[in-house]
């Protein structure tokens, strides 16, 4: 399921931000045989044209961290479905976690799995290896050697490396071959056995809370070593206000600290995460189940203030596909995770309403931000005249409901079902192809239905899109 044909096309009028080239305004974008073109002496015919009035074109997204489960976990995602999903949220590239069964810790697992990416990958995925062999704490993983098989970073994500010297090591040998460690800094033993974050909201469900300052202990550490060590550390999904204090600190004393939130914890929160029955009997979501949690409303707020004044550098979704049998049961049982990549536009629009967050930030979050994470030169996302087009068009005023039966992730665990949001990806093209099409409203734009005569939003990329003529 590779991405197939290359297309010709023209966006006229769009808002073209662009972050990397520091373009923000209304053109057009012209795309040939896949290529940018800048100035086109003839736009052949058969070419179709897209009237972008009110829409935005960005380079597709870069996201720094998801959870494709494969392999081991299949039945929760794939590397297929998750990239499709990916495609529908507009990234074009996205890097995995490693917390998969086996988890990757070595070259061979990272080769096994370029496999199956360059079989099934609808849109670029770049690996992140285990920081200690097996994700079990202790002996770090041969780094050299991962780094020379192509991952993006190291993370032992969904849990603390908890041991300060294994991290240290970590941060030391990633540094020389100018790979980040990722941390999901959140110290464990604090908030083991929690389901939500420690709050009114806990204590009125009488559940174990997890506190804010598990993660700002962490945070804390992390910086220490950073600062030690000269290494790059990159903050996972950031969600207290005084975590993304310190990252503004120690990154105005010159340590190479970055840091990236999730969508979810700049929309939602621990209320969120509580409903009353219909005995008015105040209940845990389960959808609303997500390490680390759903913080306060005064989080939310300084999480997206980090956002919008650069302390926080990515917008990264942490997609964390489940089945539904793993999101039920108890509150204690319940997995945790939401999945994202279908509402990460979305989620951040509608965060940025009422906010100082302008779209060009949300934007630069979701492309140069994150590029500028990850090692010098692995991605690149522009609209640069003579590459191949790695591309978004999105609306980012339309409103529409949430309805996970259209989610093309096989996770379909997300508080966010029902839930109105503004903003809406229309398609997405990797590397010169298209690799997703809303096709009611890309065919409104163009004039003709040009995909799925039944009218649906098209699943598969579209090799009809070539052939489809539609002059303005
Ligand atoms: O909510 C989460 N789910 N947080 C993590 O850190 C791991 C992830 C998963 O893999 O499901």
């Amino acid at each position: 399921m590779t991405i197939r044909s290359t297309v010709n096309v023209v966006f006229h009028d769009a808002r073209v931000i662009d972050p990397l080239l520091g373009r923000d305004g209304v053109g057009d974008v012209v795309v040939l045989d896949g290529i940018i073109v800048e100035r086109p002496g003839e736009v052949p015919a058969g070419c179709v044209h897209v009237d972008c009035r009110g829409l935005v074109i960005a380079p597709a997204f870069v996201d720094l961290h998801c959870h494709l489960r494969e392999p081991g976990f299949e039945e929760k995602e794939t590397v297929a479905s998750g990239t499709a999903a990916a495609a529908a949220g507009g990234f074009g590239v996205v890097c995995c976690m490693p917390n998969t069964r086996p988890p990757l810790d070595s070259a061979a697992r990272a080769d096994a799995f370029s496999e199956i990416v360059r079989r099934d990958a609808r849109v670029r995925v770049l690996p992140i290896a285990a920081v200690t062999l097996g994700r079990r704490g202790q002996a770090l993983v041969d780094i050299r050697a991962l780094a020379s098989a192509g991952v993006a970073g190291f993370s032992d994500d969904g849990d603390y490396v908890a041991d300060t010297v294994v991290m240290r090591d970590a941060l030391s040998q990633a540094m020389g071959l100018g790979l980040p460690v990722i941390d999901h800094a959140q110290d464990g033993r604090l908030v083991a056995g929690g389901v939500l974050n420690e709050g009114h909201v806990a204590r009125r469900l009488k559940l174990r809370g997890m506190p804010a300052e598990a993660e700002e202990l962490a945070v804390a550490r992390n910086i220490a070593l950073a600062r030690l060590t000269g290494g790059h550390v990159h903050i996972a999904h950031i969600t207290t206000a005084r975590a993304v204090e310190m990252v503004r600190r120690a990154r105005n004393e010159g340590v190479w600290v970055t840091a990236e939130v999730a969508p979810h914890h700049m929309l939602l929160t621990d209320d969120d995460a509580m409903m009353l029955d219909s005995t008015g009997v105040p209940r845990f979501v389960n959808q609303a189940k997500v390490n680390p949690p759903l913080r306060t409303r005064d989080d939310v707020a300084a999480v997206v203030r980090g956002v919008s004044e650069g302390v926080i550098d990515a917008i990264a979704t942490d997609h964390a596909p489940h089945t539904l049998e793993d999101k039920s049961g108890s509150p204690g049982e319940a997995a945790f995770g939401i999945s994202v990549f279908e509402t990460a536009l979305a989620s951040a629009l509608t965060a940025s309403e009422q906010t100082d967050l302008s779209l060009a930030r949300v934007v630069h979050c979701l492309t140069a931000g994150p590029a500028a994470v990850l090692k010098e030169g692995m991605v690149r996302p522009c609209l640069e005249p003579g590459s191949p087009a790695s591309l978004v068009l999105f609306d980012p005023e339309t409103k529409w409901t949430v309805d996970v039966s259209r989610f093309l992730s096989k996770g379909r665990n997300t508080p966010l079902e029902g839930r109105t949001l503004q903003g809406r990806v229309i398609a997405t093209f990797v590397d010169g192809s298209c690799a997703f099409v809303s096709d009611s409203v890309f065919g409104e734009r163009t004039g003709q239905r040009m995909l799925n005569p039944d009218g649906g939003d098209a699943v598969d990329p579209l090799p009809d899109i070539p052939n489809a003529t539609q002059e303005r």
